[in-house]
């Protein structure tokens, strides 16, 4: 007789290393017998993994744990769970909010996950686990995960934050930065491009600082390390904090053949004194050298940056120099956030004085100034030749294929599907907003 499998539904929410946790999560919840489902209505466990980077995306978490309470009513045995920045922050508080709640896992907890749910599924009893852990326990403990039948994947270098910008709940959620042994990260990668990776993107909330802390190559050194990984066609990385870019590190987009020309490195603001208030660490002048530098050694690199508009006391003329900054950049993409408060964060006890109105006001000019910039960046490619990464059928659901171009741009196309995994040149044949249609060449 077939034994009956007891069945899960996780949502993510956040960053690439929610993500990586979630991909930990599917594994762990496989080992005692839960197989992933993709409607909650059909699962015995619900869980959210959660984000908490802004005031909205906390939000969100409490909208959807309401959509699951009718679930719950109709179905007392059901277990719901939340995991993850929210949790970490919230801890026993969100078992007291959401009566019908049965566990909270925080960032440093995902392991425990297994116990919790067996705790829940044999004594119907609520579980929280969000201690922080020690440096050898974090170590041992980086994700071990599910297999995915994948060309791209995410590799975990570093875990948390020390850098403390003053309006981030990061270094908070996350814990202290630790980073985990190259010889570790290098053993990933080669046995993911056993699997048939072909691209494998560093992940970390400040990568450039990798090692720093502990006895470890750099950064730079861990990127070259990995060029010569056989079998492996392309590297990225994210995310890169401005203030630790080194030449070394700059070079690599020189000498490194399989590192993508591309940057994430976001600027947060034009204005000095912005950065400053900020807790950044480096000016726009400091900034600008460094983007420079870049397209000096690597003239087709594309820099995509993050953005926060409405920062307490931001005046017109630091706005101003945003703007300036973007337009002397010309990022290919920017992320623009309106400024939200966390509680318990330095920025969080500044006085802001604008009004939601204003703010509002100057984030859509630079929206506007964006869009036009990345326009201009986008259309430049129609009609190009360019290499491209098949990694599986495309979403359009009409029998395409697609890929990412280096510059991390998706084009859809008309191809086998024998080609997944392999680079073939691509015409572009189309521009839109957020893909470009292309035709194999
Ligand atoms: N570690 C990365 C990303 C952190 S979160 C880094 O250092 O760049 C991603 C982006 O969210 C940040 O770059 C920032 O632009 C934005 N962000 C973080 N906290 C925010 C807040 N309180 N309000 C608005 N945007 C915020
Ligand atoms: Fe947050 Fe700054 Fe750390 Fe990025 S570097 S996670 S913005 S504190
Ligand atoms: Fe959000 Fe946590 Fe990432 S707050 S952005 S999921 S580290």
């Amino acid at each position: 007789m077939e034994i009956m499998k007891k069945a899960f539904y996780l949502e993510t929410f956040g960053c690439q290393m929610n993500v990586v946790d979630s991909e930990r999560i599917v594994a762990l919840l496989e080992q005692i017998g839960y197989s992933q489902v993709d409607a909650a209505d059909k699962a015995d466990l619900l869980l959210l993994n959660t984000c908490s980077i802004r005031d909205k995306a906390e939000r969100k978490v409490y909208g959807h744990l309401g959509r699951f309470k009718p679930l719950k009513d109709q179905r007392p045995e059901l277990i719901i769970g939340v995991g993850g920045c929210v949790a970490q922050q919230e801890g026993e508080r969100m078992l007291d909010t959401v009566p019908y709640l049965d566990l909270v896992f925080g960032t440093h907890n995902v392991h425990r996950l297994p116990e919790l749910v067996t705790q829940a599924e044999k004594h119907r009893s609520r579980g929280c686990a969000t201690e922080f852990l020690g440096r050898e326990e974090r170590l041992g403990n980086f994700p071990q995960r599910s297999q995915l039948d994948s060309v791209t994947r995410f590799v975990t270098v570093m875990q948390g934050c020390d850098n403390f910008c003053s309006y981030c709940i990061v270094p908070y959620v996350r814990g202290r930065e630790i980073s985990r042994p190259s010889s570790e990260i290098l053993a990933e990668i080669e046995a993911l491009v056993a699997q048939g990776v072909r691209e494998v993107t560093l992940l970390g909330q400040n990568v450039n600082s990798y090692g720093l802390k502990e006895d470890e190559i750099s950064f730079a050194q861990l990127l070259k390390k990995m060029n010569d990984v056989e079998g492996l066609e392309r590297i990225r990385f994210m995310t890169s904090h401005p203030k630790d870019m080194t030449d070394e590190l700059i070079d690599c987009f020189g000498n490194l053949d399989k590192l993508c020309k591309q940057i994430h490195l976001p600027l947060q603001s034009g204005s000095d004194r912005v950065l400053k208030l900020m807790n950044r660490g480096y000016t726009a002048a400091d900034y600008l050298q460094k983007v420079e530098r870049l397209k000096a050694v690597c003239p087709e690199i594309r820099l995509s940056t993050d953005i926060i508009v409405g920062f307490p006391g931001e005046t017109e003329a630091d706005f101003l120099d945003t703007l300036e900054m973007v337009k002397t950049v010309k990022y290919a993409d920017a992320f623009t956030f309106l400024f939200s408060s966390r509680t318990g964060t330095a920025a969080s006890k500044l006085k802001d004085d604008q009004s939601s109105v204003q703010k509002q006001e100057r984030f859509e000019r630079l929206c506007a100034l964006q869009n036009q910039n990345s326009e201009a960046v986008w259309q430049a490619d129609q009609g190009k030749v360019l290499p491209v990464l098949v990694e599986g059928e495309s979403k359009q659901g009409d029998g395409q294929i697609f890929g990412r171009t280096t510059w991390n741009r998706i084009v859809n196309f008309e191809g086998d599907k024998d080609l997944i995994g392999k680079t073939v040149s691509v015409k572009i044949a189309k521009v839109f907003r957020n893909s470009n249609l292309g035709e194999l060449v």
